[in-house]
C-alpha cells in the first residue's frame, strides 16, 4: 500500500485503514504498561475489536478532515502512530499526538516522522500553528517538540484528569514562520 508520507527509505506514515487494526492492537497490547502511563485511552483498548472500531472512527475523521490519524511503519513493521488529534480550521492551528513501541525508542523515529508531518501540515494543509500537549513529567515526550524547535508556552494547571487524578499539561507550539526560518533550512 502506498504510504501517505514517505519519510525516508525505511520510514513511512500510513493513513488509518482496516488492515492495520491487528498490528496496531498487537503494538498497544504488548506495550500496555509503558503506554498507559501517558495515554489515557490504552485501558479502553481491550480487544482487537476495540482497535477495529477506533480504526473505523479514524477513517471517518480522516475523510471529514476533523482529525488525521496515521501509523508509523519502519521496514514494514508497525512502530507507532502520529496524528492530528484536533484541527482548528478557523485559526489554522492543530494539535499533534504520537506514540511509539517501547523497543523503537531512541532511534530518532519520532523526530524524523514529525519533521515530515510538520512539513505536510504547514505546506499542504495550510496550518499556521502546531501544538503539542505533554505532561511535564513525560521527559521523553517533552524532548520531541523541543528537538523540533517548538517553544514551551507554559503549564495548564491540572488540565488533564487521568486515572482519577488531575495532572498539569505543558503546551508547546511551533509557528509556520519558526519552521520556515529554521537555520538548517
Ligand atoms: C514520546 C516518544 C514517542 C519519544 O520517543 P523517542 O524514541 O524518545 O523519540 P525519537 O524517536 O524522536 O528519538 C529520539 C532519540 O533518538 C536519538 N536519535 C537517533 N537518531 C536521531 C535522529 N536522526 N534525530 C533525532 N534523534 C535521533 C536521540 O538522540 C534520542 O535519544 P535519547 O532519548 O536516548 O536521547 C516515546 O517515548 C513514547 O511513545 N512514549 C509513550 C507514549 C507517549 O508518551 N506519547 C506522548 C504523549 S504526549
Amino acid at each position: 500500500m502506498k504510504p501517505f508520507i514517505r519519510v525516508d527509505e525505511n520510514l513511512s506514515l500510513h493513513l488509518a485503514r482496516p488492515e492495520l487494526a491487528e498490528a496496531v492492537f498487537k503494538a498497544v497490547n504488548e506495550n500496555r504498561d509503558y503506554l498507559r502511563k501517558w495515554l489515557p485511552w490504552v485501558d479502553g483498548t481491550r480487544s482487537v475489536e476495540d482497535t477495529k472500531t477506533f480504526m473505523q472512527e479514524s477513517m471517518k475523521h480522516n475523510s471529514d478532515g476533523s482529525r488525521l490519524t496515521t501509523f508509523i511503519m519502519v521496514n514494514g513493521q508497525l512502530a507507532g502512530s502520529l496524528g492530528v488529534v484536533h484541527f482548528n480550521r478557523e485559526h489554522l492551528r492543530c494539535e499533534i499526538g504520537y506514540w511509539l513501541r517501547e523497543d523503537h525508542q531512541g532511534q530518532g523515529i519520532m523526530a524524523r516522522a514529525c519533521a515530515s508531518f510538520i512539513e505536510y501540515l504547514f505546506k499542504k494543509k495550510g496550518m499556521n500553528r502546531l501544538e503539542v500537549l505533554v505532561m511535564p513529567t513525560n521527559e521523553r515526550s517533552r524532548a520531541v517538540p523541543i528537538r523540533l524547535g517548538f517553544l514551551s508556552e507554559g503549564i495548564l494547571r491540572k488540565a488533564l484528569k487521568m486515572y482519577g487524578s488531575f495532572h498539569d499539561v505543558e503546551v508547546f507550539s511551533l509557528l509556520k514562520d519558526d519552521w520556515v526560518l529554521r537555520p538548517e533550512k
